[in-house]
């Protein structure tokens, strides 16, 4: 990869994705674009920058082409709980962006990373150990889009020679710039209020066990997948990884190690609760471990005592 476009580089993982691969890459090497969110100064900054629409195939294939990439990011999507509010849109977002990544690459033979997801998963999967290949019938307009993404993906690399590779995200734990909309978003939302509160509501009932992933993982998986020898994948899109799986109660538990008096409460949003009982408890994210050396970093207890640190110097 010499010249990478991240598409939606304001969004809670492009905003700390930028940097990563612009340390690795070089400043000029890594560009970043955003649409109605303004970027954040250190990306604006730190290299160059678009303001696109990346649903618009036209536009996008201009700054491909200005820039000569050969690689793309795309983090762009409306996540899950946004997502059934407005499925239209969801749907139109979530596809067109995909779609328009993956035509741009056809002639280029260039990469295309787009994240899948935990929400790619139904009621029908099973839940426990969730295997890689498994039933997968999602009832999330989010998690539908997903499915049909991962399945684009695979067809673009058939047929066309699109070097396109992608990862199944659990939710993303972060202290930088906040997810919105997505139904694992209390995981981010809890450390923020334990720091502001000592107590947090959650919108998830206890014993909604889910995978998450701290962020640094996150960044990492996302490299070392598009860096991976295409010859040992036998899976390229998507790769079940997980770093860990907790409820509302053990989250909680791992943030009172730190701060006794922190207390957790509920009040229960039915149409997140729903959609986080049709996603698996945890994954089985061996193929990812055997095929690219997939080895997260950050457990529950690590991933605390950073989030609590960092969210506290930055409330300060
Ligand atoms: N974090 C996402 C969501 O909750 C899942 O990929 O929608």
């Amino acid at each position: 990869m010499k010249n990478i476009l991240v598409i939606g580089a304001a969004g809670q993982i492009g905003s700390e994705l930028v940097p990563y691969l612009r340390k690795i890459y070089g400043d000029n090497h890594v560009v970043a674009t955003y649409n109605r969110t303004p970027l954040l100064e250190n990306v604006m900054e730190g290299g160059p920058s678009e303001n696109m629409d990346a649903t618009n195939g036209d536009v996008l294939l201009e700054v491909v082409k200005k820039y000569n990439i050969d690689a793309i990011y795309n983090l762009v999507a409306v996540l899950s709980a946004r997502g059934e509010a407005n499925p239209t849109l969801s749907w139109q977002i979530n596809m067109d962006t995909t779609f328009n990544c993956l035509e741009v690459m056809k002639d280029i033979k260039g990469a295309v990373f787009t994240p899948s997801s935990i929400g790619a998963f139904g009621p029908g999967t099973p839940m426990d150990n969730t295997p890689q290949d498994t039933v997968m019938r999602p009832t999330t307009i989010y998690g539908i889009s997903k499915v049909a993404g991962e399945l684009l993906a695979d067809y673009y690399y058939l047929k066309y020679g699109v070097d396109a590779r992608g990862v199944r995200y659990p939710g993303i734990i972060s202290n930088v710039t906040m997810p919105g909309g997505g139904t694992t978003d209390y995981a981010v939302e809890i450390y923020y209020e334990a720091i502001k509160n000592k107590k947090y509501t959650s919108n998830l009932s206890a014993g909604t066990f889910l995978d998450m992933m701290y962020m640094p993982d996150a960044l990492d998986a996302a490299v070392q997948i598009m860096e991976a020898d295409p010859a040992k994948l036998k899976h390229r899109n998507c790769f079940n990884i997980s770093a860990m799986s907790f409820d509302p109660e053990k989250i909680a538990a791992a943030i009172k190690k730190h701060m006794p008096e922190f207390e957790l409460d509920y009040n229960v949003d039915p149409i997140k609760q729903a959609i986080a009982d049709s996603w698996p408890n945890y994954m089985d994210d061996s193929a990812a471990r055997e095929e690219w050396g997939w080895n997260p970093k950050y457990d529950l207890d690590k991933m605390t005592a950073d989030m609590l640190e960092k969210v506290a110097a930055k409330l300060k």
